[in-house]
């Protein structure tokens, strides 16, 4: 059945993905977004149908909530690239958490609300050499994922004070196009795409689990649709690990040519995590979702378009 949906953040790379996702399955799609990172053009809506909100504004919050009227909302809105929350940690707690705060307080006082979905992330959790299940210990390494899970527990307060279903994502590392931070992938296909075959890049070694944005937003309908009651946490990530080497080897298959990497000191991380690996067989198990796009499928979309949004 069609939905009344309010996704914030939803001008982002992850949250315009998902909205394309569900303006597709015939859903009213609604987006609140500042445009600090985000696009208007990456929002599939009409401007009746864009909110430009600042979540730290809570009355604008709460007015935004009343006007749509959503059943559901899907929280998106965040400042999440870790070397700018790192300079910004106060500018991130106030986005990431009382900006929570805001946009799940304006669900709990605006009628209808049947279901909310919180985007957390990876970040949550310790270094660790394994896949990380949902119940491991949570221990993150920086501000950002502290904010997360802070907001993460925002969420499970806002459960059970109102009842109302609560999912939160643990999104791991999303590649797709439209990214608007200069995260890896489109790190090098920013550089690629301005004719270099000499990268400029920091550790080779570290591994993450990357995941298509086509296939989050399938993820995160699927859970939607699963028909959760309380509040659960799910991890979204592939469950296959790459190292930035092994990304670097699928641009060079899609381009057909060889890519040599310097290391650049300026772009390696004081603390790095050599892996961030998810265990995904809840999320499998409850929704029947499985991910469509390999990392060459990807890469090779990535090569056709001009730049990265934030390029
Ligand atoms: N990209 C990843 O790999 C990744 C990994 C883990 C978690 N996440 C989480 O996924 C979510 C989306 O991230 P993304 O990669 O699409 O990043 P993004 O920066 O493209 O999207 C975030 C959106 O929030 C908007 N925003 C920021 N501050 C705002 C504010 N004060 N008020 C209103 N809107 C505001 C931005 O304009 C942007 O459109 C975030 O919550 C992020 O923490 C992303």
């Amino acid at each position: 059945m069609e939905k009344r949906i309010l996704i914030t953040g939803g001008a982002g790379f992850i949250g315009s993905a998902l909205a394309k996702h569900l303006v597709a399955q015939g859903h009213e799609v609604s987006v609140l977004d500042n445009l600090s990172f985000g696009r208007r053009e990456l929002a599939p809506v009409p401007d009746h149908r864009f909110l430009n909100v600042d979540i730290r504004n809570h009355a604008a919050v709460r007015r935004a909530l009343e006007a749509v009227r959503p059943q559901w909302v899907l929280h998106l809105a965040a400042i999440h690239f870790i070397p700018y929350c790192n300079s910004n940690p106060v500018e991130a707690a106030d986005i990431n958490i009382n900006g929570t705060i805001h946009v799940l307080d304006a669900a709990a006082s605006t009628p209808g609300v049947e279901q909310v979905f919180v985007a957390s992330t990876a970040a949550v959790y310790p270094i660790a050499d394994h896949a990380l299940a949902e119940h491991h210990a949570t221990g993150p390494l920086d501000i950002y994922g502290t904010t997360k899970l802070a907001s993460e527990r925002i969420t499970e307060a806002f459960h059970a004070r109102t009842g109302i279903p609560s999912i939160i994502g643990r999104f791991f590392n999303a590649f797709g196009p439209n990214e608007t931070n200069p995260h890896l992938i489109p790190e090098i296909q920013r550089q690629v795409l301005a004719g270099a075959r000499i990268l400029q890049l920091g550790n080779m070694e570290p591994k993450r689990d990357f995941i298509h944005t086509e296939d989050m937003g399938m993820a995160m309908d699927a859970l939607l649709k699963a028909g959760i009651a309380g509040c659960e946490t799910f991890n979204i990530g592939r469950g296959i690990e790459y190292s930035v080497r092994e990304i670097v080897e699928a641009f060079e298959r899609q381009l057909g040519q060889p890519l040599t990497v310097q290391t650049d000191p300026s772009r390696v991380r004081k603390v790095e995590r050599m892996h961030l690996l998810a265990d995904v067989s809840k999320l499998k198990q409850r929704t029947g979702w499985a991910p469509r796009w390999g990392i060459d499928e990807g890469v090779a979309t990535l090569l056709k378009s001009d730049r990265p949004v934030f390029a």
